[in-house]
This record gives C-alpha cells, sequence and structure tokens, in this order.
C-alpha cells in the first residue's frame, strides 16, 4: 500500500479518473479528514462530505450514511475504507442508491432474509442478507 501520503494521492488520483472532468456532484461517504473530499472540491466538483467524524467546513456533514440528509441526486458516491465500518450494509446501500438514482420508475422485487435473536420478548440482534446488487440491476443502474 505504501506510504500513508503516497496512498492518499493514489486514491486521489484514480478518483478523480474515474469522475472525468468537472463539475460533477460528488457525495463521499466516510470522509475520514476530508482529504480527498477537499482535492475534488479544489479541482471544481461539488462535494458533499458525509461522516460522523467530519471536519468543520461548508463541503462536510457529521451525519451517517444511514440517516443523511445529503442534498440528492449526486453524480458519483464514493466510498473508501468506510462501508466495512457501517454497521447495517444493505440500509447504507439502500441510502447511497436514494441519494444517487434519480427515480427510475422501475418495479424491482430483491430477496432479503432477516433473522432476529430475541431476549426477554426484545429484539437483542439482527442480522440481514439482502441482493442490493439484484436490486440495483432491476433498477438499470447497474449493468447485468
Ligand atoms: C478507515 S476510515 C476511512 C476514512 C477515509 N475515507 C480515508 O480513506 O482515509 C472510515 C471512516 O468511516 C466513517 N464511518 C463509520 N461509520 C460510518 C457511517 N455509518 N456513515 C458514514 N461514515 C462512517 C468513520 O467515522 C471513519 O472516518
Amino acid at each position: 500500500m505504501g506510504e500513508p501520503a503516497g496512498w492518499q494521492r493514489s486514491v486521489e488520483e484514480f478518483v478523480l479518473t474515474q469522475i472525468g472532468d468537472p463539475p460533477a456532484k460528488v457525495l463521499e461517504v466516510g470522509c475520514g479528514e476530508g482529504e480527498l473530499a477537499r482535492a475534488l472540491a479544489c479541482v471544481g466538483h461539488s462535494v458533499t462530505a458525509i461522516d460522523p467524524r467530519a471536519p468543520e467546513g461548508p463541503i462536510f456533514r457529521r451525519e451517517r450514511i444511514e440517516e443523511s440528509s445529503a442534498p440528492a441526486p449526486f453524480d458519483h458516491v464514493v466510498a473508501i475504507l468506510s462501508l466495512h465500518h457501517v454497521e447495517d450494509l444493505g440500509m447504507a446501500l439502500g441510502s447511497i442508491a436514494d441519494l444517487g438514482i434519480p427515480p427510475t420508475g422501475e418495479r424491482v422485487a430483491a430477496q432479503q432474509s432477516h433473522w432476529f435473536r430475541v431476549a426477554d420478548g426484545k429484539v437483542a440482534e439482527h442480522w440481514a442478507v439482502r441482493d442490493a446488487l439484484g436490486m440495483m440491476r432491476q433498477l438499470g443502474v447497474m449493468p447485468s
């Protein structure tokens, strides 16, 4: 992975190349200290960067993706080393889809499995598996 500054630079170069010419409306999920968000804003993209521990600043919001009120829709959503920190990945992907994809009008049917551990008559734990990729494909926003 190389030393941290080199890793950060290569992430920035990769993301800038993927997004292409500014201006694009970009959401970063789990921005950490905000280096990537600042680099994207610096070249002219309109950036919103969310993280419960986001720094201060006009492009940053201190919030979790699951409850984000970021101003959708976005042209691109980027998450670097952050989604594995999210407790409910299915919900997070749903939020990302809501924030990044304008309504398609497509009907979807996606399978989900939920498991609950009940203790003293209350739900103590919840696990879920959702076919988020299948849903995206049915929406027509991911290639089949
Ligand atoms: C390993 S850091 C990566 C930070 C940055 N993307 C980077 O590459 O340096 C993971 C980040 O995800 C954030 N995070 C954790 N749960 C999150 C959630 N539910 N929504 C948004 N960000 C979250 C953490 O606060 C943390 O800053």
